[in-house]
């Protein structure tokens, strides 16, 4: 059996202490460092996590030997710079989502990912349930016919991050629509089975986010005069084969929370939440026995899957290559968004 994967986390932050739960319900991984910019903040992570080195340099971080692979959990401005780092010192990379501040820099680290032949995972987290596994089998099965169009909401009454840097254009890239909306577009288009994308129509607003009301559940604080980004998006995007996505996206509207997921093929539909209910499938008007999405540590199932595929040679399931594309989306919707036309996602 292949040795236990040795990891160094860069970025000590909200979400690296899902990734270090992960790690430490992995018997096949070990993190030997981890590494913030602010000492303090690695020092706790090795504390709570029992790490035996700290930095704060990714660079110095990555000149040990020992490690194999690292975690990626930065803001989204530095993804692009720790994966190549990490890549150029011989290391596999776990990074966070979204990709990176755009596809020109997702294109860069595939490129660099295919020369320096390590892998590059994506943490598109939703793809790694029990039952979003479920899910694909069954359309894969044509159980439901052909998913012509899916629907995803995913709105909240008052949920800007409250900390980070997340209402921050120049360090995030964006708002809502790179945040939550890289999860609202991988997920159903990965489900659909990647059709390939052609064109994009979007618009955002920003009402309540730059004028202080965004502040709820999600986090202590933010500083509205920071906040730079849309704080609602709705789009849609066309698949080549004539299929679509639609998209409502908000960290702040005058709602309820609404997550809210639909797809609809021509023998049957899915509605994935609030429940995972599958409508006309097999002669039945509905079937909800089927594991139900949100119910597991779907992190500790990814960080497995990441030390899998490096320990047995074996391509993730959330690639680079793929997530290259959902930021070809993301990047079309805010063109859209900001020029008030359809941008055309055709490559060639
Ligand atoms: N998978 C998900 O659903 C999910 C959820 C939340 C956040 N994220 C992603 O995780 C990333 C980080 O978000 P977060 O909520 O943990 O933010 P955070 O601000 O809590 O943590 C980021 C950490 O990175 C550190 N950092 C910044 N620059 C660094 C550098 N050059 N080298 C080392 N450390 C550095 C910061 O000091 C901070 O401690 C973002 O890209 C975000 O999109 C993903």
């Amino acid at each position: 059996m292949a040795k236990k994967v040795k990891v160094g986390v860069i970025g000590a932050g909200m979400i690296s202490a899902f990734h270090l739960e992960g790690y430490r319900e992995c018997s096949d991984a070990e993190v030997v460092a981890v590494c913030d910019v602010v000492a303090d903040r690695a020092k706790a992570a090795a504390e709570k996590y029992d790490i035996p080195k700290t930095f704060t340099s990714a660079g110095r971080m990555l000149a040990m030997k020992e490690i194999d692979a690292v975690s990626v959990c930065t803001p989204n401005i530095n993804h692009m710079q720790s994966t190549l780092k990490a890549l150029a010192a011989g290391k596999h990379v776990l990074c966070e989502k979204p990709i990176a501040m755009n596809a020109r820099q997702a294109q860069t680290m595939i490129d660099a990912t295919r020369k320096a032949k390590k892998k590059l995972m994506i943490g598109l987290n939703n793809r790694f349930f029990t039952g979003s596994r479920f899910l694909k089998k069954i359309i894969e099965a044509g159980k439901i016919g052909k998913p012509y169009y899916a629907r995803s909401l995913s709105i909240r009454r008052r949920g800007v991050p409250g900390w980070g840097v997340f209402g921050q254009k120049k360090l995030q890239g964006g708002g809502p629509l790179i945040d939550l909306g890289v999860h609202a577009i991988d997920f159903m288009w990965w489900i659909m089975g990647r059709p390939n994308p052609v064109s994009a129509y979007g618009i955002t607003f920003d009402h309540l986010g730059s004028s202080g009301q965004g502040l709820g559940d999600w986090g202590v604080g933010y500083n509205p005069t920071e906040f730079s980004v849309e704080d609602m998006v709705g789009g849609i995007i066309r698949f080549e084969d004539g299929r679509a996505l639609g998209l409502d996206i908000s960290w702040a509207a005058h709602t309820g929370d609404l997550y809210w997921m639909r797809l609809f093929g021509t023998k049957g539909g899915v509605q994935l939440m609030p429940e995972f209910v599958i409508y006309e499938m097999e002669g039945k008007t509905k079937i909800d026995s089927a594991p139900q999405l949100g119910q597991e540590n779907q992190y500790a199932n990814e960080i497995q899957h990441f030390a899998d595929c490096i320990r047995r040679g074996q391509q993730p399931i959330s690639p680079g290559s793929q997530a290259v594309v959902v930021a070809t989306m993301l990047d079309g919707l805010a063109k859209a968004a900001r020029t008030g036309r359809v941008v055309s996602l055709r490559t060639a």
